[in-house]
């Protein structure tokens, strides 16, 4: 017996020095010191051994028992150590490695920058920049600009609207600001109003949602001369300092009389012929190309604010909105309204 026990000492200790982690340490240490080990039932089985064997197995059962207990520790700590040692090594950081590349900056959207510099032109004149919501009753958009009940205008499949009720819409025009910057000062007043728009609509050059800039100037003497000269100063600061305005009779409901106004082109300086002599793309040989919608404030839109200090009788003005995307696109030459709204990193570098 006695004999077995210490084969059973030498194959453990052996063992032991060989395990190469502590995982396989602690294998053995059930193997060899666990319940079941053959160590632990030779222990267990001293009382029924003969009375001569008895103390003799038991003290060197105990005594090879101790040992390994001993050189398990032993071998624990250093293998502790050196897995420590390996893990803070595979940890390590390199502070001296150079570090990531500086990101470049973004760009700002060619629809932002656009805006801001109509924004500038007409705050240099002396305009102040106001916003209305986006989410705008029926009111505003439609009744206080002078659309009669049943205007075409207001038809469900031109609009936006609010299931839950059916005077709340998405705002189809700018226009409904003018009303809004009125009720909240009186005349004179001098105001652009940039933002987003919605409308039933979607193809090359059309978005359900796109971007237009109102403009309202309001007080006493106020005419379409002012009108002509604004909208000169405005569209020379976006397409260059040769261009025109140039107004054309049309209908909307809230400016009488009302004008769409057209910049000369500015590929064949208003010619409408290129210098090879062929045609003008851009303006299709006309000399001017369309860029938005104008007129004198309709005297019952005034009605809708008059005790708010607009007496019809005594102020008057002009109003102007034009597409942000369209201004763009012509500007910079972008064929599809629809690369503006990709998020295609590539259409923001190609116009920063
Ligand atoms: N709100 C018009 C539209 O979206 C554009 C417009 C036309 C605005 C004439 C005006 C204006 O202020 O006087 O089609």
């Amino acid at each position: 017996m006695l004999e077995r026990v210490e084969e059973l000492r030498v194959e453990a200790a052996s063992a032991i020095e060989a395990a190469s982690g502590t995982t396989e340490l602690e294998e053995l240490r059930v193997r060899y010191l666990g319940r079941k080990a053959e160590l632990t039932t030779i222990l267990r089985g001293i009382a029924n051994l003969p009375a001569e064997e008895r103390s003799q197995v038991g003290a060197g059962a105990n005594k090879a028992r101790k040992a390994l207990e001993a050189l398990i520790e032993l071998r624990a700590e250093s293998l502790d150590a050196g897995e420590l040692e390996s893990r803070l090594a595979e940890d390590s950081i390199d502070v001296t490695l150079p570090g990531a590349p500086a990101r470049p900056v973004g760009h700002i959207h060619l629809i932002t920058r656009t805006t801001r510099q109509i924004e500038d032109t007409m705050v240099g004149l002396g305009y102040q920049v106001m916003e209305g919501p986006e989410v705008e009753h029926d009111y505003y958009n439609f009744t206080a600009l002078n659309h009669p009940p049943g205007h075409p205008a207001r038809m469900l499949q031109d609009t936006f609207y609010v299931q839950s009720d059916p005077e709340v819409l998405l705002r189809t025009h700018t226009s409904p600001v003018q009303t809004r910057s009125m009720e909240s000062q009186p005349p004179p007043i001098f105001m652009i109003a940039p933002g987003k728009v919605y409308r039933r609509d979607s193809d090359a050059t059309h978005s359900p949602m796109f971007h237009q800039v109102e403009g309202l100037a309001v007080g006493e003497g106020i005419t379409l001369a002012d009108l002509q000269g604004t909208l000169d100063e405005l569209l020379r600061s976006i397409f260059g300092s040769g261009r025109e305005a140039r107004m054309r009779p049309h209908f909307f409901p809230f400016t009488e009389p009302s004008v769409e106004f057209d910049v000369s082109c500015f590929q064949c300086e208003g010619t409408g012929t290129l210098a090879d002599g062929a045609r003008c793309n851009l303006c299709k040989g006309i000399g001017w190309i369309e860029v938005g919608g104008a007129g004198m404030v309709d005297p019952n839109v005034l009605g809708f604010v008059e005790d708010n200090g607009y007496d019809p009788e005594r102020v008057q003005g002009f109003a102007f909105g034009m597409g942000v995307e369209r201004i763009a696109m012509l500007r910079h030459g972008v064929p599809d309204l629809r690369r503006f709204f990709d998020n295609d990193e590539r259409v923001l570098e190609q116009f920063s």
